[in-house]
């Protein structure tokens, strides 16, 4: 069973597409990180993400950088969503992400063109949402426990011209697949979307719900 679970920036599909994962015992990819991995590559041959050549070359970065600590940053998040309007840089990560939809057993992926180009054929699409606000608070509170300095004005500035970028970009924008379920976390917590998540699963897919 493939669970595609696509998204803007922290509208919390990450944190839901782990607990998918972990509920129907599937191993999970979160895409964004491969974006943020090419970002972050272009950043240290210091090259510009702009330049389609450069984040082509950047596609080749060593797996062990997908376990760095930068790349959950903003900075690396912002050069993600750079590297990934290029069409080159969206070929080269295909193969990797399709192997892993299609491993015998099924898989979680999160990401943005999850149900709509990598796996059109998944069993159950969501596509969570939250108001720029409500991923802003959300963004902010995780910055500050963190330590760092930041604005709410600056976080939902930058998620509003990230989900602009990601939206408008000509090849796989983020946009739901006609048949994903839409769930809006707004108003809800951690749990209350989790909940809200399986169910879904479980009525898309036709499973009996845990006890
Ligand atoms: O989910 P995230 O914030 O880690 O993603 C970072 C950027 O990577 C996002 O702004 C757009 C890009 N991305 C993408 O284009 N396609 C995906 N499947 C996943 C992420």
């Amino acid at each position: 069973m493939i669970i595609a679970v696509d998204g803007p920036t922290a509208s919390g599909k990450g944190t839901i597409a782990k607990a998918l994962a972990a509920h129907f015992g599937l191993p999970h990819l979160d895409t964004g990180l491969l974006y943020r991995a090419v970002g972050r590559q272009v950043a240290l041959d210091g090259g510009n993400p702009d330049v389609p050549a450069a984040a082509e070359a950047a596609c080749a970065f060593p797996d062990s950088l997908l376990n760095d600590p930068a790349l959950r940053s903003e900075e690396s998040g912002g050069l993600a969503s750079r590297v990934s309007i290029h069409p080159g840089v969206r070929r080269a990560l295909y193969e990797r992400q399709r192997a892993f939809a299609t491993r015998p057993g099924g898989a979680v992926l999160d990401g943005r063109d999850i149900g709509t180009v990598i796996a059109p054929e998944a069993a159950a699409k969501l596509f969570v949402t939250a108001s720029v606000e409500a991923r802003a608070q959300r963004r902010f509170l995780e910055m500050r426990e963190r330590g760092e300095d930041v604005t709410l004005e600056e976080i939902a500035a930058d998620l509003r011209e990230r989900d602009e970028r990601d939206r408008t970009r000509a090849t796989a924008p983020l946009i739901a697949a006609e048949d994903a379920v839409l769930l809006d976390t707004s108003a809800m917590n951690r749990e209350e979307a989790v909940s809200a998540a399986i169910r879904i699963v479980n009525e898309l897919t036709g499973q009996t719900p845990c006890p």
